[in-house]
């Protein structure tokens, strides 16, 4: 069955690492093709995966999509917004990479978002899973970018203001009615250590903690060298770690 997976949680704490990991799960166990969805305005899943992005769902109005009267003629307004999707969509292999861009204005979203709301099902329906990278903080799920997902990974790392906010976008998320199937907490970055003094915030916070992933130092030199995340070694305890976690979202075993 079609999984779609969500990431997201406080600035910086892994949550582009974590759906980057997902889809290099995904293509390692064959369960192609996935779309891979970056939904933060500042992209940089393309990259992590190794895929050049050219076009994105958000430059469409300054390719001069500006309303109606900027469709060739003879298209109809779905045809040639389904038609400037597929360019934002970068293809790779056994993935594709959609990249929603840069908002239209000041903290609107709206343009991208009506679009790829109403294209979104649509596109997905051609993948056997969809990995969405969010932004940081709760303005996405008011957009309803996060719509219809089986399993919201919130991300924290070893601290407890990620926590705290990790518990923010969990009770947003059901106070939004958002589709989301299941809820899930990954503490990122986190050693034994940090983890038992983590502990009793999570459990005062009632926090559905799935999943410990280490620091790794692998991880940290493909960001350095702008590596992919798909390059890294197999035994990198972060990407075993990781595993775990999506052997359970994705009951592939
Ligand atoms: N388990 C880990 N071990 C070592 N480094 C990590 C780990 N997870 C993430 N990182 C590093 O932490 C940094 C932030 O990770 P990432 O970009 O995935 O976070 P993010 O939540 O997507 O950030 P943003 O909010 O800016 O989108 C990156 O340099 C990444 O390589
Ligand atoms: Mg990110």
């Amino acid at each position: 069955m079609m999984t779609a997976v969500a990431v997201a949680g406080k600035g910086g704490t892994g949550k582009t690492t974590l759906a980057a990991l997902a889809v290099r799960y995904l293509l390692g166990k064959g369960e192609t093709p996935v779309l891979a969805v970056d939904a933060d305005p500042n992209a940089n899943l393309g990259q992590t995966l190794g895929v050049e992005v050219g076009l994105t769902v958000g430059s469409m109005r300054e390719q001069g999509f500006a309303g109606e009267r900027d469709i060739p003629g003879g298209m109809t307004k779905d045809q040639f917004v389904e038609y400037k999707m597929s360019e934002a969509l970068a293809e790779s292999d056994g993935f594709d990479l959609l990249t929603m861009g840069r908002p239209e204005g000041a903290g609107c979203y709206c343009f991208a978002n009506n679009l790829i709301r109403r294209f979104m099902d649509e596109l997905a329906g051609g993948y056997r899973h969809v990995v969405m990278d969010n932004e940081a903080g709760l303005e996405h799920l008011s957009r309803r970018t996060t719509r219809k997902t089986d399993v919201l990974l919130v991300i924290s790392d070893a601290g407890v203001r990620g926590i705290q906010a990790a518990r923010r976008v969990l009770d947003l998320a059901a106070e939004m009615n958002i589709e989301v199937g299941e809820g899930m907490f990954v503490l990122n970055r986190t050693s034994n250590k940090s983890l038992a003094a983590l502990t009793p915030e999570i459990e005062r916070l009632k926090m559905p903690l799935v999943a410990v992933i280490p620091e790794d130092q692998g991880l940290f030199e493909a960001e350095v060298d702008g590596r992919s995340l798909l390059e890294v070694s197999g035994s990198a305890p972060a990407v075993i770690a990781s595993n775990t976690l999506f052997d359970r979202i994705f009951a592939l075993r």
